[in-house]
């Protein structure tokens, strides 16, 4: 899956999310981070088990990290990357697998997006690992689309995308439509497209937690609801 939003909008805390969930179960997750370094990464996905009320062992036991933050080597070099996810996934029986971010593997050669997210899609499908790949989105990209850096690389190859978004509250209509005070933030997720696969098509609104965890609230439509059966009563 493609997890893609502008920059703040929640990828990393999900994909953080994802995987301590997933250790919750006892499956082997593979974290490849390519922004924070691993004692950061670390540190938040720690806490978002305490929050989650999972035992931290179960993190240090079943999430592998591998930092990439400080290694260009490996980031730099498709070829020795798939060595290392091949050798790594192999041998650790990795299961589930976190790339925040995605877009951080192709930094100055877009051009190539599609060449390294096929050859690593291909890799993952056969190896049966879901994936969250995390891909940030440029200014100037619709901001609920698909579209992110590389253009529709990731989304066109991967069998789905999930995109989170942000909006600031800037007048009283929309105060008015998102019921929120000018000033605050409403925070949207919502499924693009799943290949093979049918999903929930709704656009829902989400919080992020003091104990920075993504919770999903209510869906979009929920806003509207009351003023579309006024119109209703109107009508008849
Ligand atoms: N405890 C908290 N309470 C409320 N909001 C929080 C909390 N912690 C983080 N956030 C919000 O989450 C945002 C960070 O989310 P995250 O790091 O997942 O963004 P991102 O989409 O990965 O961004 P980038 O593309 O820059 O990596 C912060 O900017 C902040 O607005
Ligand atoms: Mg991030």
């Amino acid at each position: 899956m493609n997890l893609t939003g502008v920059s703040d909008t929640g990828k990393s805390i999900l994909g953080e999310q994802f995987a301590v969930t997933q250790a919750g179960n006892s499956e082997n997750t593979l974290f490849i981070t390519v922004e924070a370094p691993a004692e950061f990464l670390y540190n938040a996905l720690v806490s978002k088990a305490v929050a989650m009320s999972i035992d931290k062992a179960k993190v240090e036991e079943y999430i592998y990290i591998l930092d990439l933050s400080r290694n260009f080597n490996l980031r730099g070099n498709i070829n020795n990357l798939i060595k290392t996810l091949e050798t790594a996934t192999v041998s650790h029986n990795i299961k589930h697998l976190v790339i925040d971010s995605f877009t951080g593997l192709f930094e100055s050669k877009e051009m190539y997006a599609r060449d390294i997210v096929r050859t690593r899609y291909n890799f993952l499908k056969i190896h049966k690992i879901t994936t969250i790949m995390i891909s940030q989105k440029r200014i100037g990209q619709e901001y609920l689309s698909a579209e992110a850096a590389g253009g529709f690389a990731v989304s066109h190859i991967v069998d789905g995308t999930i995109v989170l978004s942000k909006q600031i509250i800037t007048n009283r209509f929309e105060s008015a439509t998102f019921k929120k005070p000018i000033g605050e933030v409403i925070r949207l997720i919502r499924i693009d497209g799943c290949r093979m696969c049918a999903h929930d098509k709704k656009t829902y609104v989400f919080e992020i937690t003091q104990e920075e965890l993504i919770k999903i609230l209510y869906p979009l439509a929920k806003l509207t609801e009351g003023g579309e059966k006024h119109e209703k009563d109107r009508a008849y």
